[in-house]
């Protein structure tokens, strides 16, 4: 399976293709594909470092769209809709949002769209994607941290089942992640709400890259 990730500089991009890339095709897509070549060369040599052979290429953000099958949407909510605008090919490729529209002010806060959510906003944005919610509160720093397993629940929304499946099975052979189906991608919005929670929680408990378990 090609796993696109458009963003795939970034702390999440980074982080995911250091965990995925030994079992998928990861593309990481850039604005530069300078860039995202930089970082994929980084992850293949942290991993060879490590005794592991990784499949990990850098290119543009609309190679990464058109080569893959799954593609991770890895961009800050503020540059979501331009990003996606700005790239074709979605039409009936899995399309997985972590993002997290939220603001600091006194505290974290969900700041959501009017559609009720950033992959409500996908949704709308991207007909004919097979939308689905996933990783949103995992910490970039668990998934760069190879010297740890990931040791959390992720809930997955989506109203694509098959679409669901696909990407609850790369979460649950990933480290030590379990899946969590949470239901339709209208539940998006709650699984948005909280990482500013979890944010709000590791500041003022003084923790670090505080996870969810459901028990
Ligand atoms: N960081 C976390 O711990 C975490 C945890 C869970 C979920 N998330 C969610 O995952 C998403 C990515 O988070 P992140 O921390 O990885 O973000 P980030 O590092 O701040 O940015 C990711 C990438 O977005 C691209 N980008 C930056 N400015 C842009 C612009 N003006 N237009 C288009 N692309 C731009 C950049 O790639 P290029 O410069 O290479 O194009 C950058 O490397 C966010 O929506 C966030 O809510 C983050």
């Amino acid at each position: 399976m090609k796993i696109g990730i458009v963003g795939g500089t970034g702390d999440i991009g980074e982080g995911m293709s250091r965990r995925l890339s030994s079992r998928y095709d990861v593309i990481l897509g850039s604005r530069e594909a300078d860039k995202a070549h930089t970082t994929s060369e980084c992850t293949i040599d942290l991993l060879k470092q490590r005794g592991f052979k990784s499949s990990c290429t850098g290119v543009s953000n609309q190679e990464a769209v058109s080569a893959a099958d799954v593609i991770i949407l890895a961009v800050p909510f503020k540059h979501l809709e331009s990003t996606i605008s700005g790239l074709s090919g979605f039409e009936g490729k899995i399309v997985v949002s972590p993002v997290n529209p939220m603001e600091k002010k006194d505290f974290f806060t969900i700041v959501p769209p009017p559609e009720g959510s950033a992959a409500l906003l996908v949704n709308k944005l991207l007909p004919g994607a097979r939308v689905v919610t996933a990783f949103n509160t995992i910490a970039a720093n668990r998934w760069k941290d190879l010297d740890a397993e990931i040791d959390v629940a992720v809930p997955v929304c989506s109203d694509d089942a098959d679409a669901k499946l696909v990407i609850m099975g790369i979460v649950n052979g990933t480290s030590m992640l379990k899946a969590y189906d949470a239901g339709p991608l209208a539940v998006s919005a709650m699984i948005e709400s909280l990482t500013p929670l979890l944010l709000n929680i590791a500041r003022y408990n003084k923790m670090h890259d505080v996870g969810i378990k459901f028990v």
